[in-house]
């Protein structure tokens, strides 16, 4: 992900500069990266899984809670997600954030912020939308992909991105994947709101779990024929006066501004950015449904428009919250802060504990990536990492490359002993040797 979004830095300025975004890994058109053509079973190509990868997916031994849950009214346990086949890669700390559902509890931020959404929607739209928020996260690789058309070589749909269960079904890495579905299902204004799952690198504005919402309106031709305008230019036109309201409506006199971009599911397309805090801030993608999209789910002669909008970055910028960890945490001091219906209040820290770096310099092998090294220190550190960041980086004269991470382990809510710490690094140490097969240098 590190290597993607440097490659998006010159098409959005404040990618580097902004602490808050989580950028679309949809807005990239071109093929696959070298290292996920090799990673992924599942592109056009016939690329196999390397035995280091499927090291690099061993889980982690970290105990569990609950093994049977109920997600979207299907009941599914442990055994069913984290299976020790070369085709999972879902660790156990993945595991554990299933069916938490934050978004659904009104007092916490994000569930907060949804209802306020939801609350726009019904306002702006009376009985239009049908809202969901409890659709099940474990969809197949056709909803996720091939319904929104998707290229089958697109970074996205890497072993290296994506969480797989099985070669055939995914933990939805966005809340798109289920707009095939509700159209065929025949609803034509809907809001779809859920946690979706990616692999990523560590930092504060980036976690493997975060939440997204989907909006999806449909037109008939006889909406748009009396107006002059062919029925992209309307729902375009409708696209952005509603999605302008919405930021109106969270934010207040906000100045706002509208790019041109790229999603394989929308012609044309657009992001949405906001000027806060000095800064513009994309806070969501949309355009213009892709005729396929609707033909292929029984939609012959209309026209629609659909967004998506990440939660979390909205969130720590109405809510003043510093690091995304946060949104995790069952601290009281966190959780307290926080009621329904009360939107934007500030939050205030409460306290600031010291953070502690370790480096780690390795000679890395062919399949290396930063995601299976973050996954790896996950495992073991879990929500006491903050960062990981590559600090060197070279290649020697008989070609081989090294890399320097420093890793930040910090935690939220006590100071950690050196003890601890070092204990973790020492993990750390020996599991990346064996299962990334680095050599530690
Ligand atoms: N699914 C996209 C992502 O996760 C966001 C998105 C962009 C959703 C455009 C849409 C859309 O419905 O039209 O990055």
């Amino acid at each position: 992900m590190a290597a993607y979004r440097a490659s998006m830095a010159s098409s959005f300025s404040l990618v580097h500069s902004a602490t808050l975004l989580k950028n679309s890994i949809f807005l990239r058109r071109s093929r696959v990266l070298a290292f996920s053509l090799h990673l992924s079973p599942f592109s056009t190509s016939s690329a196999t899984l390397s035995s280091d990868v499927l090291h690099a997916h061993k889980k982690s031994r970290q105990p569990v809670a609950a093994t049977l849950l109920e997600l979207g009214g299907v009941k599914v346990g442990r055994d069913e997600i984290v299976k020790d086949d070369p085709t999972n890669n879902v660790p156990d700390s993945i595991f554990s954030k299933l069916g938490l559902q934050l978004h659904r509890r009104n007092n916490h931020p994000l569930g907060i912020l949804k209802n306020a959404i939801f609350d726009y929607f019904d306002t702006t739209y009376p009985s239009k939308f049908t809202k969901f928020d409890d659709l099940c996260p474990i969809v197949s690789v056709k909803a996720n992909f091939d319904d929104v058309l998707v290229p089958a070589d697109h970074v996205s749909r890497s072993y290296n991105d994506t969480y797989y269960i099985d070669s055939q079904t995914v933990l939805r890495c966005h809340t798109s994947a289920h707009q095939a579905e509700l159209l065929g299902e025949g609803h034509t204004h809907f809001l779809v709101m859920g946690d979706v799952y990616r692999r990523d690198s560590i930092d504060a504005t980036h976690y493997p779990v975060f939440h997204q919402m989907e909006g999806v309106r449909v037109f008939n031709p006889a909406d748009w024929e009396g107006s002059g305008k062919d029925g992209t230019q309307f729902a375009a036109e409708d696209l952005k006066k509603c999605l302008e309201g919405l930021a109106q409506h969270l934010f207040g006199g906000v100045e706002m501004r509208w790019i041109d971009t790229y999603f394989p599911f929308t012609n044309p397309s657009f992001e949405l950015e906001i000027y806060f805090q000095e800064q513009w801030l994309e806070v969501l993608g949309c355009g213009v449904m892709e005729q396929d999209i609707l033909q292929r789910n029984g939609r012959t002669n209309n026209v629609a428009w659909a967004f998506g909008l990440g939660l979390e970055r909205l969130a720590m910028v109405l809510f003043d919250i510093p690091d995304i960890r946060l949104f995790w945490t069952t601290d009281e001091r966190f959780t307290s802060q926080f009621s329904k219906g009360q939107l934007g209040v500030k939050f205030k820290p409460f306290s600031k504990f010291p953070p502690c770096y370790k480096d780690m310099s390795f000679w890395i092998s062919d399949s290396f990536t930063e995601n299976n090294l973050c996954e790896v220190v996950r495992g073991i550190a879990g929500d006491l990492v903050e960062e990981v960041k590559l600090i060197d980086n070279f290649t020697n004269k008989k070609g081989m490359t090294s890399h320097c991470y420093r890793i930040a382990y910090r935690s939220m809510e006590r100071s950690l002993t050196d003890e601890e710490i070092n204990d973790l690094q020492w993990k750390v140490r020996e599991q990346v040797e064996t299962k990334l097969k680095v050599v530690l240098r």
